[in-house]
């Protein structure tokens, strides 16, 4: 098989660390970039000697691409994902990877019917740090995990004058913090106790007067396992430009796993053996190898025909949980994550 062409879509924030993903991976070569603002679109193309395009249309028409990376406001991601499947695309979709379940559905039947390969993009699960832990949980390091607790806070998203600009911004109601983040979190502890969130309450503040978007978000999620986690969004650190940092730990039935990013040590193991240091030499985030990461996985489930790394029916069930925790947000109570039912539609 030929490398497969890859175009990146949304050229802002984390477009680069998508486009440096393709031209890492094997079997696959980033040959285009868009976005319908000609200079984000060429100065991305211009770093990277690739094509710049500024008609979605034109990237799903064009027979050397066959793989789109969709890094464009999350409200778009579902009309443009449909859209790249209907056109035989295969497509990796960023976070938040739909507004709503029928949003998902829909993707997903038109994945199906294309006959192409969609996934979310999760680069919070890639990190070298996460996947430390991660494997040593897989390796019972703390036997089985029962409960964490995971936040990563910053400073505000929001000054008034950005607000004011609009756009998106003033369709997004309460939740959207929770939407727009939350997913990473949803996934990664979903995966690491390997069990579907049943449960779900939300408790939420504003952090600014003036501010609709509430940007104190912390999830109450009960497992159907049995593992309880606590899950923080939080942008109320002060002062502005307070640095983005991660605490996390996880409690297993025979020991504990503390990370951060304020630690020495970044990645703590206790147990009955004594403590020793599974990621004591990750010392960074390491977006770069992270975005990678997500990009090979893609690749790899295209070129092997293997259902891909993250599969599309677990993404649907981390949305349900995420949905029931936006809905959870807005009635202040419980709420039962199978007997969930969504209420309203895409605001795109
Ligand atoms: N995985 C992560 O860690 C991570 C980090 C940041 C952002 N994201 C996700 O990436 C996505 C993009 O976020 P962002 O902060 O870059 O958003 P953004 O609004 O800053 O940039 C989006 C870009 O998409 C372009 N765009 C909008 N409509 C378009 C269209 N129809 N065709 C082509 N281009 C179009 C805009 O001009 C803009 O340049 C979001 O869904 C966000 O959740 C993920």
């Amino acid at each position: 098989m030929t490398d497969l062409g890859a175009a990146v879509v949304g050229c802002r924030a984390v477009a680069p660390l998508h486009a440096r993903g393709f031209v890492r991976a094997d079997g696959a070569r980033l040959v285009a970039v868009c976005d319908r603002d000609p200079e984000a679109a060429s100065t991305l193309a211009g770093e990277f000697g690739v094509d710049a395009v500024t008609d979605y249309e034109q990237i799903l028409r064009r027979d050397d691409i066959q793989i789109v990376s969709l890094v464009t406001p999350d409200e778009l991601h579902a009309p443009m994902a449909i859209a790249a499947a209907q056109a035989g695309k295969h497509v990796l979709v960023e976070k938040p990877f739909a507004m709503t379940l029928a949003e998902l559905d829909t993707m997903v039947a038109a994945a199906e019917s294309a006959g192409v390969t969609m996934m979310c993009a999760q680069s919070l699960r890639y990190r070298p740090k996460l996947r430390a832990i991660r494997d040593a949980i897989r390796a019972g390091r703390i036997g089985r995990p029962v409960f964490a607790r995971m936040s990563s806070p910053s400073s505000p998203f929001w000054t008034p004058e950005k607000w004011a600009q609009g756009g998106y911004d003033a369709k997004r109601g309460p939740e959207w913090l929770l939407m727009h983040n939350g997913m990473h979190q949803f996934d990664y502890l979903s995966m690491l106790f390997e069990s579907s969130i049943s449960e779900v309450y939300t408790v939420s503040h504003p952090g600014q007067d003036w501010l609709r978007v509430h940007e104190y978000v912390a999830v109450n999620m009960q497992f159907e396992n049995g593992a309880y986690a606590l899950s923080e969004e939080n942008r109320i650190m002060q002062p502005p430009g307070h640095p983005f940092h991660c605490d996390f730990y996880i409690v297993g039935t025979e020991g504990t796993i503390d990370a951060g990013d304020r630690q020495t040590f970044s990645v703590c193991s206790y147990s009955q053996q004594g403590v020793d240091f599974p990621g004591a030499h990750i010392t960074s985030w390491g977006a770069e190898e992270a975005f990678a990461g997500e990009v090979q996985a893609i690749v790899d489930a295209i070129r092997t025909g293997e259902e891909p790394d993250i599969p599309l029916a677990f993404t649907r069930q981390v949305l349900k949980g995420l949905r029931a925790a936006c809905q959870s947000f807005a009635s202040g109570r419980n709420v039962d994550v199978a007997a969930f039912v969504e209420e309203g539609g895409s605001i795109a």
